[in-house]
């Protein structure tokens, strides 16, 4: 210990602040600036050993000596104070970052991230059926026998059931619950739900047991629409899906409907639409007929009225229902349907 000339003291205070701001400034954390604080200002440090002197100095020189002391102290104290604040300041920061739920994402413009192209089919679909003045319905897609068969006028062994190879699952009954065949059984349970008149688009995914070609894939995706209202006719559907399909395609694409049979209309017509490749002129895609089927529609057949109690005498209806996968694939020219599903980065970027 040198012994300060100009004090008296056992101690050379400035070069102890001057050790002490050294000390601090290797400090990282507040367990070695508590055991700093102990060695510098603690009962053993040279500064407490300095106080214990001043009992053997003159009043006068104790009294300065004793100011000078005081003063060290309470620099020392100051400095210590701040670098614990400065210590606290980063071990907050530090949790704040341990503890932080990241809810953004950095996204770099090559690489941002958008809805599949099924999703943005189905969006536009609504939006062009939404400016038609209809609303937009959902329903499940584990669906019950009744809903899915026997509502739409397809009693048990009705042969037109093998028009859909059915994956039925393991749930109640057998054979009771299935996954739906088609979008459909929404139309039974909007009817149900909700008194006429009713114009409402139904979209969802639909479920077959199909070898995936080309053309399908067992998961798939429709939209299903349904008018009922006093003096509906089939002229209104015709007018309806024309509209439709140049609102959606452009304005050089028309439809036109041909007979067909659906047991839940009657009549019935299959749609379909000028082949968007060739615009009618005839190609491979088309098999050179210039015209793609997209879906079927018809007269809502009065055995499904009677299936939700709604008076056919007073109320008539049309449906239609077809395929999202397939309109994105005749207004993007997708070759195969099965890149939908496969999820290639490669694909999903460009859409
Ligand atoms: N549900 C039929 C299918 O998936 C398509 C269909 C035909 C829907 C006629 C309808 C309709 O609403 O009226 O094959």
């Amino acid at each position: 210990m040198t012994k300060s000339e100009s004090t008296g003291l056992p101690v050379d205070t400035e070069r102890l602040v001057d050790v002490v701001q050294d000390r601090l400034s290797e400090v990282g954390d507040l367990d070695e600036l508590r055991s700093l604080e102990t060695e510098v200002l603690g009962k053993k440090s040279e500064l407490s050993l300095a106080h214990r002197s001043l009992g053997g100095l003159e009043p006068d020189a104790r009294r300065r000596a004793g100011a000078v002391l005081g003063e060290t102290k309470s620099r020392i104290e100051t400095l210590i104070s701040e670098k614990r604040e400065e210590l606290e300041e980063v071990s907050r920061r530090r949790q704040l970052e341990a503890d932080r739920l990241d809810l953004t994402e950095v996204v770099r413009e090559s690489g941002r991230g958008h809805v599949h192209l099924v999703q943005r089919t189905r969006d536009e679909l609504e939006d062009v059926f939404i400016g038609m003045g209809f609303s937009v319905a959902e329903g499940p897609e584990a669906e019950t026998d009744w809903y899915n068969f026997e509502a739409l006028n397809m009693p048990p062994a009705h042969p037109a059931r093998s028009m859909f190879d059915t994956f039925y699952l393991e749930l109640g009954e057998p054979d009771a619950v299935l996954l739906r065949t088609h979008t459909s059984p929404v139309q039974i349970r909007v009817m149900q739900s909700q008194p006429p008149p009713i114009y409402s688009v139904m979209p969802g995914r639909a479920y077959r047991r199909e070898t995936a070609d080309a053309r399908h894939t067992s998961i798939f995706h429709q939209i299903e629409g349904l008018v009922v209202d006093r003096g509906i006719s089939f002229a209104d559907l015709a007018g309806t899906i024309e509209i439709f399909t140049s609102a959606y395609f452009g304005p050089d694409i028309h439809a036109r409907l041909r007979p067909a049979f659906f047991p839940f209309t009657e009549p019935s017509a299959e749609f379909e639409i000028t082949c968007t490749i060739c615009k009618g002129s005839g190609c491979r895609t088309c098999s050179h007929a210039g015209w793609v089927e997209l879906g079927g529609c018809g007269m809502v057949d009065p055995a499904v009225f009677a299936a939700v109690d709604i008076d056919d005498e007073k109320w008539t209806g049309f449906a239609f229902g077809f395929g999202i996968d397939r309109c994105a694939q005749m207004r993007h020219e997708i070759p195969d349907m099965r890149i939908l599903l496969e999820n290639d980065v490669r694909f999903l970027r460009q859409a």
